[in-house]
């Protein structure tokens, strides 16, 4: 086939393994434009670093690729059955009824209380720690999303099981057989979590009242499926009630930090959000599809700061990307942060300009590449509750302040991107607009 056996390795003046270990960004955005489409960090760990093999390799995950073993396994099932390649279609499709953009539209205003309670609470005029406060207000919604009143007896142990991810991410990558303290640790909150749950699911399926949340999307029989295991419910919602914030929290540092950064941008997006009804329960789909420039901005944030800005997949079989082998067992990870940055793709990538987004007016899908949620068969099942939730706080919080970074000596933050691209320790502060809504 004429294909080159290897993409090019990172040349000498990027730097190796130490300058990668220093600024993975760096070395990421001088190895695109110096190496390709597809570079080599080291050996048998290649990069797609543009549009087409990104999009390529994640089309074909599940035959060509594989996803690598999570940190977040769950946990053994008391009956010790597995789920097959059966059980996941239904249980995806099962929350895909809750998570659909559609549905998502229909419950908009379980969601917006939330956004604007988050606003409403800003403590003003001093310095604040951005993502600790955006964490419990998404935790928060996510649980009244998923298990609308049964929230109340279930966020706390969501809360532990998000601890318990956070220090399996912060331990030593120690082999899984290794009975390590945040694996006990998360266990004993996967088994606490999934205790009560049992309990909420038993009550709901006895008296028949199943729920319009996403539980009870769950709960209900599919006709092609039947009627899906508990266990397996169990499963999934112990990944997905810690989804539901963890993601979102970081892009919202990045937007609520755009917001102080381009006050513009933020003026033009507190006039579009006072058309909002002011009680935020009333909300509508209709509403949130008018905040259209709000919804340009949170997809700008995502194009230039995506979280997930490297995706891993394991090669399966042997197959080609850009002309180059990949021989099974290869490593390639997937680079949204520069296929992002391709100026073939976005001109003039580094800047922000919203309005780029506005082109191609009532799409979701727009020509230029764009990947904070993945593609294909392992996307984001959450990207629809995702960007409601991101507007909203977007739109709530720059209709009643003007935001900024403190004012020195140090940094606003610190950009962390070792599993994910955050600006950890965000510090802002909000001086009140005049005439906002209390
Ligand atoms: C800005 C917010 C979010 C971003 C940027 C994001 C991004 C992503 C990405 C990139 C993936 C795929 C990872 C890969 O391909 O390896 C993913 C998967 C997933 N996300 Fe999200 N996500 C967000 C919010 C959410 C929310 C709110 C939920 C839940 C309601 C959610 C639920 C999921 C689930 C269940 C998967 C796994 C899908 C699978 O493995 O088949 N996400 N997300």
């Amino acid at each position: 086939m004429g294909q080159e056996r290897q993409p090019p390795r990172l040349p000498g003046d990027v730097g190796g393994a130490a300058a990668w270990r220093r600024d993975r960004l760096g070395v990421a955005v001088r190895a695109a434009r110096e190496c390709g489409e597809v570079w080599q960090l080291r050996r048998g760990v290649y990069v797609a670093a543009t549009a087409g093999p990104c999009e390529t390799v994640l089309r074909r995950t599940t035959y060509e690729y594989g996803t690598l073993p999570g940190t977040f396994r769950p946990a053994p099932r008391p009956d010790g059955s597995r789920p097959g390649p059966q059980e996941r279609a239904h249980g995806h499709a099962a929350r895909m009824r809750a998570l659909r953009p559609k549905a998502v539209a229909e419950r908009i205003g379980v969601i917006a209380p939330g956004t604007a309670q988050f606003a409403q609470e800003w403590p003003v005029g001093r310095d604040v720690d951005v993502l600790p406060r955006v964490q419990g207000a998404l935790a928060a919604i996510g649980a009244r999303y998923v298990f609308d009143a049964d929230a109340d007896a279930l966020i706390g142990l969501a809360a532990r099981l998000a601890e318990a991810r956070e220090r399996i991410i912060r331990s030593f990558p120690l082999p899984g057989w290794v009975p390590t303290s945040a694996r006990r640790f998360l266990a004993c909150q996967q088994a606490g979590f999934a205790e009560e749950l049992r309990r909420v699911i038993a009550r709901r399926r006895s008296t028949g009242r199943l729920g319009d949340d996403l539980l009870g999307q769950m709960l209900r029989p599919s006709s092609q499926y039947g009627q899906l295991p508990d266990a397996a419910i169990i499963d999934s919602l112990t990944g997905l009630i810690v989804a539901t914030a963890e993601t979102p929290t970081r892009a919202a540092g990045w937007i609520l930090l755009t917001l102080a950064r381009h006050p513009r941008a933020a003026d033009r997006v507190a006039s579009e959000a006072g058309a909002l009804p002011t009680d935020p329960r009333t909300i509508t789909g209709a509403d949130f599809d008018a905040l259209r420039y709000t919804q340009a901005v949170v997809r700008e944030v995502l194009r230039l700061h995506p979280p997930n800005w490297l995706l891993a997949r394991r090669a399966v079989e042997p197959t080609e990307l850009a002309g180059y082998r990949v021989a099974p067992g290869t490593t390639v990870l997937v680079c949204p942060y520069t296929a992002h940055r391709d100026a073939r793709e976005h001109p003039d990538p580094e800047v922000f300009r919203p309005e780029r987004w506005l082109a191609d007016p009532g799409s979701p899908v727009t020509p230029s590449v764009f990947l904070p949620f993945s593609l294909g068969p392992r996307s984001c099942e959450g990207s629809a509750m995702a960007m409601a939730e991101l507007t909203l706080i977007t739109a709530e919080t720059a209709r009643r302040y003007h935001l900024h970074e403190p004012p020195g000596p140090g940094p606003s933050h610190q950009v962390t991107t070792d599993g994910a691209l955050v600006p950890a320790g965000l510090r802002l502060r909000a001086t009140p607009r005049p005439n906002a809504p209390s």
